[in-house]
C-alpha cells in the first residue's frame, strides 16, 4: 500500500514537472497515430514503408468492371445494401464506420479486406485490426459478417469481402447523403491472406500536417486534391479526444468549450465529428474547416494556400464536393486489388475475418 502511494506521487509529481514542457515538446509518431511526450524510438522511426514513401500513379484498377457479379451471383449486391440500409437506419454511425472501414482497407495492402481479418495468421501476429488507428475504433464489422453470410448462402465462395466492403462504403454514402452521393464501384476484387498491425502506419495520423497527408496519398497514387476531397468524409461519424484535446486553443473557443465538457479529460470519449450536421454526409466539412470547428490537425490544416481554394470551393458549390467524392472514392477503390486469386497468393474467403484454410 505504502509503496502504490509512494508511487502514485511520483508519478504525480513527474506528471506535473512533466506537463508544459512536454506539450511542447511533444513527438508525433506512427505517421501522426501518436503524439507522445517524449521520444520513442520503437513508436517514432519512421518504419520503411514511411520511409521510402513516394508518388506512384493512379490506380488503375485493371481487371475490375462494373456488374461484375451480375451472371456470377445476381443477388449479391442487394444483399449488401439491404444489410447496409437495415444498420444505417438503426445507427447512422456505422454507415459512418463503413466508409472508413472502406479507407483503411484500401490504404493497407490495396483492397483486399486485409482490414477484416482478426485470426492470427501463417506468422502469429497482430492484424490490422489492432493496429493504432483501428484498434477499438472501427466499426461496422458485423454488417459486412451479415451480409457476407447471406451470400454464401446463396452462391458459395464467389464474391469476395473486399468487394463486400467496396459496395457496403458505396452504399452507406447514398444513405447518409439523402441518395445524393452515387458512387460508381466495379468489383472483381480477391481477398488477401496477410494482415500486420506493423503495416498500418501507412494510414496518415490526426497530427499528421500538410505534408505528411499528401505523402500518405501520393503513396497510394492519389492527389493531393483527392485528399482534400476524401477528407469530407470526417463530416459524420465521431473521434476519440485523445486525438484533438491538445487543439482546443486553436479552436473557435465556443466549439471548444463544447468540446471540453463533453470529454470532461476523458482521452476516450467519443463526440461528433461535424457539430452542425453530424449524421449527414455533405460538404459541411469544409464550412467547418473554415470556421475552425474541425478537430484534427490533419482537418486544420487544409486552411493552407495550396488547399483552401478547393475547400472555399466546396463549402460553397452545390454539388460539386459531392460529385468529386464520388469520383475520389471509386478511384480508392482501385488501389491495389487482387484481380486473379491463386496467382496473387489471394482467394475468395468463406469467413471475412478469417483466411481459408
Ligand atoms: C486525411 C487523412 C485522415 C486522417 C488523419 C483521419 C483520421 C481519423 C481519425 C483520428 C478518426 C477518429 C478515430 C477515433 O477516434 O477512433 C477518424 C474518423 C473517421 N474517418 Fe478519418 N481520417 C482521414 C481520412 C479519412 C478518409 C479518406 C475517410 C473516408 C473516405 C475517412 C472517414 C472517416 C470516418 C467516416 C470517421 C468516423 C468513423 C466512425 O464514426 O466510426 N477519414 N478519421
Ligand atoms: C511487421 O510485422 C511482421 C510480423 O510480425 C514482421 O514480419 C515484419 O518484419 C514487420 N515489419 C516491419 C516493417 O517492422
Ligand atoms: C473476429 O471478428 C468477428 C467480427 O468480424 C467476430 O465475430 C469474431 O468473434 C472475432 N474472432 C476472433 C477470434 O476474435
Ligand atoms: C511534417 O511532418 C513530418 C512527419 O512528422 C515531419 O518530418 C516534418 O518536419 C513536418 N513538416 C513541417 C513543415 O512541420
Ligand atoms: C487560415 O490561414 C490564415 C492565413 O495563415 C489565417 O489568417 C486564418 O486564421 C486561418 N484560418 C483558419 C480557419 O485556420
Amino acid at each position: 500500500m505504502a509503496t502504490k502511494l509512494k508511487l502514485a506521487a511520483l508519478v504525480v509529481l513527474a506528471a506535473f514537472l512533466a506537463g508544459p514542457a512536454a506539450s511542447e515538446a511533444a513527438s508525433i509518431c506512427f505517421n501522426g497515430w501518436l503524439r507522445l511526450p517524449t521520444y520513442n524510438p520503437q513508436l517514432c522511426r519512421s518504419s520503411p514503408t514511411v520511409r521510402t514513401r513516394q508518388r506512384v500513379p493512379a490506380p488503375s484498377g485493371s481487371g475490375l468492371t462494373s456488374g461484375y457479379y451480375n451472371t456470377r451471383c445476381p443477388s449479391a449486391e442487394q444483399i449488401v445494401t439491404d444489410a447496409v440500409k437495415k444498420a444505417v437506419d438503426a445507427n447512422p454511425g456505422i454507415g459512418a464506420g463503413l466508409i472508413r472501414l472502406f479507407f483503411h482497407d484500401c490504404f493497407v495492402r490495396g483492397c483486399d479486406a486485409s482490414v477484416l481479418l482478426n485470426t492470427t495468421n501463417s506468422k502469429n501476429s497482430d492484424t490490422e485490426r489492432e493496429g493504432p488507428p483501428n484498434k477499438d475504433s472501427l466499426r461496422g464489422f458485423e454488417v459486412i459478417d451479415e451480409a457476407k453470410a447471406a451470400i454464401e448462402a446463396a452462391c458459395p465462395s464467389t464474391v469476395s469481402c473486399a468487394d463486400i466492403v467496396a459496395f457496403a462504403a458505396r452504399d452507406a454514402s447514398y444513405f447518409l447523403s439523402d441518395r445524393r452521393i452515387n458512387i460508381q464501384m466495379p468489383g472483381g476484387r480477391y481477398d488477401g491472406r496477410e494482415s500486420f498491425a506493423n503495416e498500418t502506419d501507412q494510414l496518415p495520423g490526426p497530427f499528421s500536417n500538410l505534408t505528411a497527408l499528401q505523402e500518405s496519398f501520393g503513396a497510394k497514387g492519389l492527389t493531393s486534391d483527392e485528399m482534400v476531397v476524401l477528407s469530407g468524409a470526417h463530416t459524420i461519424g465521431r473521434a476519440r479526444c485523445m486525438f484533438f484535446s491538445s487543439r482546443f486553443p486553436e479552436m473557435d473557443p465556443a466549439f471548444a468549450a463544447k468540446l471540453r465538457a463533453q470529454c470532461n479529460g476523458n482521452d476516450n470519449t467519443n463526440v461528433n465529428q461535424d457539430d452542425v450536421t453530424p449524421d449527414v454526409l455533405d460538404k459541411q466539412y469544409y464550412q467547418n474547416v473554415i470556421d475552425k470547428k474541425v478537430l484534427f490537425t490533419s482537418d486544420a490544416v487544409l486552411n493552407s494556400t495550396e488547399t483552401i481554394t478547393q475547400v472555399t470551393e466546396n463549402a460553397n458549390v452545390a454539388g460539386a464536393w459531392e460529385r468529386k467524392f464520388e469520383s475520389a472514392m471509386e478511384n480508392m477503390g482501385k488501389i491495389g486489388v487482387k484481380t486473379m486469386g491463386d496467382q496473387q497468393g489471394a482467394e475468395i474467403r468463406k469467413v471475412c475475418w478469417r483466411v481459408n484454410n
